[in-house]
């Protein structure tokens, strides 16, 4: 069953394999047999009479929100923000006019979100739930919900449901751009490109052994480590250094690459090892020149890059997806080097120190 281990040491590793079928899976629950989007009605023209998005959301589901940030705004044409939900509770930014709200939580239960929901009820602003638990807390206090249909998430680092979060934001922008008759959205076919990333993943999750031995060479024995990207390489670089820091111990920072200079560059040391992610044609060669500046401060540089903008000597390749989709591919070998990381530190994959699956305290 979805729950059993099976032949799987950790839950983490079986929720990390299952992701194409998560993908396959989603493409299945919202394809209508007309081919179109199977999403509400109400819930779509209500999103697409909005003037603002305001995405909340804590942990790796706020970073979910990030890595939907850019498609999401450009398939509907509606301004798109994130912010965490212990933030945005007492620190109500100016409301735009006609807001609506999205709530990004796996478990639906994260009592920092709910309070927030609590508050945009009391201010009648409209709000959807995304999530992976039907029936739960967020779920049944908000107008709307959609369901991950990621099944159920044991290990404490969250890896399906991130993945799952961001599919279902590109089906809901595809399905709202489309209402608004956006040529962007009309032209994109979501089903098409998540079935390709689907088996994208496929052929990224065969290759383990080369994921180990990349941990052993760069991860195992380090005390810190740094991602960097630009745009939404950036955004997934943040998601990395959180799931390489809650379960490995490597103090990990995700940073935009050209910020890195501005300070934190400091940091490098002789052997520091700094991840780069590139899927971008414009940023990507300057992300490589960033890399390039911490190499020559001794940091050991490891490069995630999309194949057609690959280079001699990068160390992992990304197959081909939609450029709005790549989020989606890039944090699959950066959640397999953090498991690889952890095993081989000799911690519990599944149960990191200090951590909860659901924190349903303030
Ligand atoms: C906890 C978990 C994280 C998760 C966060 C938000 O801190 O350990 O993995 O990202 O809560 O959870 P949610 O269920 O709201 O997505």
């Amino acid at each position: 069953s979805d729950i059993e281990k099976g032949t799987y040491p950790y839950y983490m590793l079986k929720e990390i394999d299952e992701q194409p079928a998560v993908m396959r899976r989603l493409v299945q629950e919202y394809r209508q047999a007309d081919g179109e989007i199977h999403i509400d009605s109400a819930l779509v023209s209500e999103l697409a009479a909005s003037d603002r998005v305001y995405i909340v959301a804590c942990g790796t589901s706020s970073h979910a929100g990030w890595a939907a940030k850019r498609f999401f705004e450009e398939l509907t044409q509606i301004p798109v923000e994130i912010h965490l939900s212990s933030e945005f509770g007492y620190n109500l930014p100016l409301i735009s006019k006609k807001p609506f709200f999205i709530y990004l939580s796996q478990s639906g239960e994260t009592a920092d979100s709910r309070q927030v929901l609590v508050k945009t009820n009391e201010l009648d602003y409209p709000a959807l739930t995304i999530t992976n638990v039907a029936g739960s807390t967020l779920s049944r206090e908000a107008d709307h919900t959609l369901l991950l249909y990621a099944g159920p998430e044991i290990a404490v680092a969250s890896t399906k449901a991130y993945t799952a979060q961001i599919a279902v934001m590109a089906l809901l922008a595809t399905a709202v751009g489309r209402t608004k008759g956006l040529a962007k959205a009309t032209n994109f076919p979501v089903f098409q490109e998540l079935g390709i990333v689907a088996s994208a993943m496929e052929s990224i999750i065969s290759e383990k052994s080369h994921f180990s031995d990349l941990t052993a060479e760069y991860l195992t024995a380090t005390r810190n480590a740094f991602y960097i990207g630009r745009g939404n390489d950036y955004y997934v670089s943040m998601e990395a250094a959180l799931k390489l820091k809650e379960i490995s111990y490597i103090q990990a920072e995700g940073f935009a690459a050209g910020e890195l200079k501005h300070g934190t560059i400091a940091l490098i040391e002789e052997g520091t090892p700094v991840i780069g992610i590139i899927t971008d044609e414009v940023t990507g060669s300057h992300t490589r020149g960033n890399l390039k500046e911490v190499e020559s401060r001794g940091a050991k540089t490891l490069v995630i890059a999309s194949e057609a903008l690959a280079k001699v000597g990068d160390q992992i390749l990304l197959p081909q997806v939609h450029p709005y989709l790549t989020s989606l591919l890039a944090v699959l070998p950066t959640q397999l080097l953090a498991y690889y990381a952890t095993l081989q530190r000799g911690y519990d994959v599944d149960k990191p120190r200090n951590l909860a699956k659901s924190v349903t305290v303030e």
